[in-house]
């Protein structure tokens, strides 16, 4: 029978399907049952650069709480000491009660004052941490240097005070976004995950007003992930957590064979149930016996660009050739 572990973040993961941040992993309650339903690894729900910051309760007054999907779990209380302790608690008691790693999350905008905090995380036992962080960039007077430079700043300053793994997850809005991604990667990021999914904003033509986009994925969303994992993934020396649009087997066995070392799995699990993670467990294992591989590793990167046959395949060539009917 196939061997499902494998290594992300220099941790061994019995399996490469990770619970991404949500209201999935917003509770030990929540963090057992990804466990029990046969998750690799959970990414516990962000806590949030404002929580640690600011006082929630005068920040949010007045706030509708629904169209902050992401921020609504944890915008219930008040005090930041509330925030910090009731996540701190989180993480050290999932340490203590599931097999899998435990990787916390923050979701930041700027390199504050939260960074003193930031040691903390690993002082509760989390076994890695996600950084989600996101520099609006619809001011403009602001260049994409200035705000490239922010983002190293951010990350320095973590890496500076963390020594347990960091991964990044990151969007994919940068010119030069293999530029970015080596950058992190040179700056001593564990990992990398690509690629978030933002908060999206809607219009209710009726009642003319502004409405929360979807907050769950469709599974063609995947493509983008899959594209810059193959990319990507044979010339950083970090690891790849594929994110967005991963909704079944199949995605995972492609994830995996562009080079990532897992994949990040959050709307599948919210639409379809916990069931989702046996299934897609089963898809990659009973691909591995059919195709004769005994690990992961017999098989992660196989279709990448650097050890592609056809490396012209991730790029605009074979796009032309697509589009223009060349063969
Ligand atoms: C309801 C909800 C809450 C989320 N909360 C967070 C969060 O707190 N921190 C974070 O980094 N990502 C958060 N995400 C994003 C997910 O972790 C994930 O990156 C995104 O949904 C894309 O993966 P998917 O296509 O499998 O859903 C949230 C997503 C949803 C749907």
């Amino acid at each position: 029978m196939a061997d499902l572990t494998t290594r992300y973040l220099g941790l061994t993961l019995p399996n490469p399907i990770l619970v991404a941040s949500s209201r999935l992993t917003s509770t030990l309650a929540g963090v057992k049952r990804c466990e029990e339903s046969g998750a690799g690894a959970v990414v516990l729900k962000s806590l949030f650069e404002e929580q640690i910051t600011a006082d929630a309760s005068s920040m949010m007054e007045g706030a509708d709480y629904s169209i902050h999907a992401d921020a609504f779990d944890f915008f219930a209380n008040s005090s930041k000491d509330y925030f910090i302790d009731t996540y701190l608690d989180l993480v050290e008691k999932a340490k203590k009660s599931v097999q899998i790693p435990v990787i916390a999350s923050l979701n930041c905008v700027s390199a504050g004052s939260w960074l003193d905090y930031a040691h903390r995380f690993e002082e509760v036992g989390a076994d890695a941490l996600e950084i989600n962080a996101y520099i609006i960039p619809s001011v403009a007077s602001k260049t994409a240097l200035e705000i490239e430079q922010e983002y190293d700043l951010l990350f320095k300053e973590i890496r500076k005070r963390v020594s347990i793994p960091i991964a990044f997850k990151m969007g994919q809005n940068f010119s030069g976004l293999a530029h970015r991604m080596r950058s992190f990667d040179e700056m001593g990021a564990d990992g990398l995950v690509l690629f978030n999914r933002f908060y999206r904003t809607d219009i209710n033509i009726e009642d003319e007003s502004t409405v929360p986009g979807k907050v769950v994925s469709s599974p063609e969303e995947y493509a983008t992930s899959l594209q810059w994992t193959g990319l990507m993934s044979g010339e950083l020396d970090c690891d790849i957590c594929a994110n967005t649009g991963v909704h079944d087997g199949e995605t995972v066995i492609k994830m995996l064979l562009a080079g990532a070392s897992s994949v990040g799995i959050c709307s599948a699990l919210i639409k379809e149930g916990h069931g989702v993670i046996g299934n897609m467990r089963d898809t990659l294992e009973s691909w591995m016996d059919r195709k004769g591989y005994a690990s992961i590793a017999d098989f992660k990167g196989k279709l990448c660009q650097e050890r592609s046959n056809e490396p012209e395949i991730w790029e605009r060539s074979q796009y032309i050739k697509a589009v223009c009917g060349i063969s």
